[in-house]
């Protein structure tokens, strides 16, 4: 049996975040969980970080972080994710409150404890560029960053990806870090969507918990359908970060460079993904997430579901 690998989350749940929480619980070593706003003002997602891991029985420290954006005014998703940031299902109210209001030292002091550890940032990348600027040691110390964002073109505008959008600015010093980077964009996430069918699975999945997730998974589609044209359901983006270190034979893949726009009128917050064929391209500092197999990683996630605490 190998060791299971050391992550600490980085979420602002948020429907598909709450999914990642749940699947880095039974297949990860959860070391913490750092919250951040995006979705939702920072106050709803940590309530709604420490209701999953309620519900996934899950004792990870968990820690609020930024409640906006470094440079770039804050703004939220309550049109995807409702007011709550979580709307949809009859959730309990959370145990306790977070464990501590300092994600950035939390991150800090995380990494220099566990070397090796995955960052696993599945909202807006303001704690991680914090906490690297802070910390520039933590590069060399981290085994690498798995990140929910970006892609090859946008949801937020027609070029800039939701997370990347909110905090242009945290993302670039993310990307251009010279950390170890595995990402997953939207031309991969949206690869797996919450369909009908895989609602009802993982509402049988759990008889406590399987309805309430249904039901989440029921208004995040909603909303989805709601706003696209050809939509079979909402896809379960952040999940895609974890499942690329827990299960890395589900996916393709291609090492190249990845930069954020930062000026462009119509592309501030775009990852520009250099897929040229020149020798001459920049070094690459990103493997770049190609295809999934939505199928088995849906399992995966079922599977998580099913082993739900909440009793
Ligand atoms: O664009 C998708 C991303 O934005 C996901 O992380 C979702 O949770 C929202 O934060
Ligand atoms: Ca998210």
């Amino acid at each position: 049996m190998t060791a299971k690998i050391k992550v600490l989350m980085d979420c602002d749940p948020g429907h598909d975040d709450a999914f990642a929480l749940i699947v880095a619980a039974k297949f990860a070593e959860v070391l913490g969980v750092t919250t951040v706003a995006g979705n939702a003002p920072l106050s709803h997602t940590t309530k709604n970080a420490r209701i999953i891991l309620d519900l996934c029985g899950s004792n990870a420290p968990l820690h609020s972080g930024a409640s906006r954006p470094l440079v770039a005014e804050p703004i939220h998703a309550a049109y995807i994710h409702g007011e709550s940031g979580m709307d949809g299902a009859n959730l309990p109210e959370p145990s306790r409150p977070a464990d501590g209001t300092n994600a950035v030292y939390f991150i800090i002091d995380t990494v220099r404890a566990n070397p090796g550890l995955w960052l696993v940032p599945t909202g807006p990348l303001t704690n991680i560029a914090l906490a690297l600027r802070a910390a520039p040691d933590l590069v060399d110390k981290i085994s690498g960053i798995s990140i929910m964002g970006g892609g090859r073109f946008g949801n937020r505008t027609a070029t800039a990806e939701f997370n990347i959008w909110c905090d242009p600015e945290a993302a670039a010093a993310v990307f251009d870090s010279g950390a170890k980077i595995i990402m997953s964009g939207l031309h991969l996430t949206h690869q797996i969507m919450a369909n009908p069918k895989r609602i009802e699975m993982v509402r049988a999945a759990h008889a406590i918990v399987g309805p309430m997730l249904a039901g989440l998974l029921e208004f995040f589609s909603k909303m989805y359908k709601s706003l696209h044209d050809d939509f079979e359901g909402a896809p379960l983006h952040d999940v895609c970060a974890v499942l690329a270190l827990t299960h890395p034979q589900l996916f393709t893949s291609k090492e190249t460079h990845v930069a954020v726009e930062l000026d462009g009128s119509h592309t501030r917050g775009m990852t520009v993904i250099d897929d040229r064929h020149v020798k001459s391209r920049t070094k690459a500092n990103t493997q770049v997430l190609e295809t999934i197999d939505a199928d088995a990683a849906f399992a995966v996630i079922v599977d998580a579901v099913s082993s739900c605490v909440k009793s």
